[in-house]
C-alpha cells in the first residue's frame, strides 16, 4: 500500500475516527458538551469541526505556542481564525494556548449565531482571550493587526484566495507561523464530481461548487512564490502553508523587534 490514504468504507471511516478520538488526549468536558449542544441545536452543525479535529487543534497549538514564546518573549496575537460558527474551534485554540495565554481573534459574518457564541464564551469565562469580530472577513481581515503563529481558514471557500492574499500582503502570518486551510478536499469532490456518492443530494451542488473552487485554489497556492504548501489527507483535507524559506527580507520579522 503505497498510497497515503487508506480506502475506507464509511463504516470503517467512522470506526477509525472513533478509535483516534479514544486513543488521543481527551477533549476537555466543556468542549465535548459544546460540540454535542451544537449538534442538537443547529441544523447546519455539520459545518463544525469534528471532535478529533478539536483534539488536533489543541495538540497543534500547545506544540506551536512555546516555540514563539522562546523566540520572541511575547505571546500576543497567537491565533487568527476565519469562521467562528458556534465557537468549537475557538474553544480548542483557547484550550491549547492556556499556558501562553495567547489572544485568539475569530471572525464571522453570521450575527444570529454569534449572539449565542458570545454568550457561551462569556459563560465559560473564555472571553478574556477570545475576541469575536463580526462582519464579512474580506473587510474584517483588513482591520486585524498583529502577527499570528496559527491562522485557521474555515469559512467561505470562494474567498480563500482573497483571504490568503490579504494575510500575506499584510504580513499577518508570523515568519515562523502556519496557515491551516480547512476542507480543501470538499468532501472528495476536489478530485472530481464523480467521487463520493455518499453526499446528501441537497448538499451536492454546494460541495461541487466548492470542489471546483478548491481545485483552482490548491493549484494557485502551489504556484505562489511566497509560500510553501503541503496538502494533508486529514479530516476533509487540510493544507498547511508557511512562508517560503528566504522570501521574507532580513528584518521583516516585526516580532524580533518587540
Ligand atoms: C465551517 S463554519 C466554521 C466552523 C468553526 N470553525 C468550527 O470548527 O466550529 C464556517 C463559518 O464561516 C462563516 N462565514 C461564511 N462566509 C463568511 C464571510 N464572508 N465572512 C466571515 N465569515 C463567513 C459562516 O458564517 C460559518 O459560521
Amino acid at each position: 500500500m503505497l498510497g497515503s490514504v487508506l480506502p475506507f468504507s464509511p463504516e470503517l471511516a467512522d470506526k477509525v475516527s472513533e478509535y483516534c478520538e479514544n486513543h488521543s488526549e481527551a477533549l476537555p468536558e466543556a468542549l465535548n458538551k459544546h460540540w454535542e449542544w451544537t449538534i442538537r441545536t443547529w441544523m447546519d452543525a455539520e459545518m463544525m469541526s469534528s471532535k478529533l479535529q478539536g483534539q488536533w487543534m489543541i495538540w497543534m497549538s500547545q506544540w506551536i505556542a512555546p516555540k514563539r514564546a522562546s523566540v520572541t518573549l511575547t505571546v500576543a496575537n497567537l491565533v487568527l481564525e476565519v469562521g467562528t460558527f458556534t465557537g468549537f474551534s475557538a474553544l480548542a485554540w483557547y484550550e491549547g494556548t492556556r499556558a501562553t495565554k495567547a489572544e485568539i481573534i475569530t471572525l464571522d459574518v453570521r450575527g444570529e449565531v454569534l449572539n449565542f457564541t458570545r454568550k457561551m464564551f462569556a459563560e465559560l469565562g473564555v472571553d478574556d482571550r477570545i475576541k469575536v469580530i463580526e462582519g464579512p472577513a474580506a473587510s474584517t481581515l483588513e482591520q486585524v493587526d498583529g502577527q499570528f503563529d496559527i491562522i485557521f481558514l474555515d469559512a467561505d471557500k470562494h474567498n480563500y484566495q482573497l483571504y490568503m492574499n490579504t494575510i500575506l500582503e499584510r504580513r499577518l502570518l508570523s515568519p515562523h507561523g502556519v496557515v491551516f486551510v480547512d476542507n480543501v478536499f470538499a468532501r472528495g469532490l476536489t478530485m472530481g464530481n464523480e467521487f463520493n456518492p455518499y453526499i446528501e443530494k441537497i448538499r451536492r451542488p454546494f460541495w461541487e461548487a466548492n470542489g471546483e473552487t478548491l481545485r483552482k485554489l490548491n493549484k494557485s497556492f502551489l504556484e505562489d512564490p511566497r509560500i510553501d504548501t503541503l496538502i494533508l489527507p486529514l479530516f476533509d483535507g487540510v493544507t498547511q502553508i508557511k512562508w517560503k524559506t528566504g522570501y521574507l527580507e532580513p528584518g521583516a520579522d516585526e516580532t524580533s523587534k518587540q
